[in-house]
């Protein structure tokens, strides 16, 4: 027997270390040993290891009702997600769409809006406009629409849609270039073009690649002029990772569909989220069958992740939270103007990140952190960290010590 592990290379990697319980931003190993999980496993542990609230929301309902198909049915639990997460999304982002996890939420979002046009009688809109670098995740609908510029996967590039790829905005210089190529193409191709998909502010596994609101609301008003679906991945940035509940919050322009996971279960349980907007929705309504959204997962919208999810809404609007929150943006902040190796030090909200001279230099930077009891997994160059808001500022500070060590 062998366990298969995800996004390892099983012939050269190290035995994968065994954890046997959490706490807060701590992970305990077989020994008793203690690391500090500065990834927030990843990215969806947002409010700590074994949090004893949400354990409790999870085995009161498990006691109550762990699941029913949603199909036909439904439950107050999905119902009471909804109307929380409403509190905090634009007021035309209504129609709530479950699914598993990240990767199902985009691909929600991407073959919703290729039937929009379709159920409009417009059938010759397939092409995705996403940004450089983007990532979705690895079904293969979420590969295709992140498209051929993906580090991640390019073996199955045979397979992928047709798109276009605003160039990532290093400067102000550039997003001007950036938008001026978008013009063009939206021009020559508007009547093909399906949807624009992109992470707002911060593309995560491209390496904490960050970029200004102000060009993402130029982007999204130039593919508006043309009728196209606007999708906001969300699925790392959202539930307060870039400072706000969501990244679209520093934002103008707000998109017709939104996809949220990860974070949203407090990172008990999978669960995911599609939310999109009347002018998508109505699109779907009919008398006749084929207009209808066929898709559905087994464990759609599962009550014990519904409780899990409104559980961690609740604890996020705490104050204690939201100051942590802060707190932790204001030491990145403080902690990257001291680093003095690093390279190109940026900082979104709670994620810090920062460049070393070489994949080799970062991969032996993790591995001395390891040791010393702090997780972190470097993207290429890119070293970053994205702890639980629960972390205590001495913790943090110990961490960026420890950087200041081995840079
Ligand atoms: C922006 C974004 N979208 C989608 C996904 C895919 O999510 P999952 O791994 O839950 O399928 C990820 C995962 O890292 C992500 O960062």
């Amino acid at each position: 027997m062998k366990i298969w592990h995800p996004f390892t290379q099983e012939k050269t990697a190290i035995t994968p270390l065994k954890i046997i319980r959490g706490e807060g931003a701590y992970l305990f190993d077989e020994l008793g040993k203690e690391y500090l999980d500065m990834i927030s496993s990843w990215w969806t542990n947002i409010l700590g290891h074994a949090n004893g609230e949400i354990a409790e929301a999870i085995y009161r309902q498990a006691r109550m009702l762990e699941h029913v198909i949603f199909a036909g049915f439904t439950h107050n639990l999905a119902e009471n997600l909804c109307y929380e997460l409403s509190k905090f999304l634009p007021k035309d982002l209504e129609y709530f769409f479950f699914s598993d996890d990240g990767s199902t939420a985009v691909e929600v979002a991407i073959k919703m809006a290729y039937q929009y046009f379709t159920n409009l009688g417009e059938k010759k809109r397939n092409i995705y406009i996403n940004l450089t670098g983007g990532y979705h995740g690895d079904t293969l609908g979420a590969m295709g629409a992140a498209g051929k510029h993906s580090r991640y996967h390019a073996t199955f590039s045979e397979f992928f849609f047709e798109t276009f790829s605003i160039n990532f905005p290093r400067s102000p210089r550039n997003e001007a270039t950036a938008i001026e190529k978008l013009k063009i193409f939206l021009n020559q191709n508007s009547d093909q073009i399906c949807a624009l998909i992109i992470e707002p502010l911060v593309q995560g596994a491209a390496g904490m690649q960050m970029y200004r609101s102000e060009f993402l609301d130029q982007v999204v008003s130039e593919v508006r002029k043309y009728k196209i679906v606007v999708i906001f991945d969300e699925v790392m940035t959202g539930f307060f990772r870039t400072g706000t509940m969501f990244a679209m919050d520093q934002c103008t322009e707000n998109p017709d569909i939104i996809c949220l996971s990860k974070g949203i279960t407090g990172g008990f349980l999978p669960l995911a989220l599609t939310i999109v907007n009347r002018k998508i929705y109505n699109a779907f309504l009919s008398n006749d069958y084929k207009k209808t959204f066929i898709h559905g997962h087994s464990y759609t919208a599962n009550p014990i992740a519904c409780a899990a999810a409104i559980k961690t809404i609740e604890i996020l609007q705490r104050k204690e939270i939201r100051q942590n929150i802060e707190k932790i943006a204001q030491i990145h902040k403080r902690n990257l103007q001291k680093l003095d190796h690093a390279l190109s030090k940026r900082q979104q909200g709670t994620i810090a990140a920062f460049e070393v001279e070489s994949e080799e230099k970062a991969s032996s930077i993790a591995k001395k952190m390891l040791q010393n009891g702090i997780i972190i997994r470097p993207i290429g160059k890119t070293i970053y960290l994205m702890p639980p808001y629960c972390i205590t500022t001495e913790k943090l500070e110990y961490v960026y010590e420890i950087f200041t060590q081995y840079l």
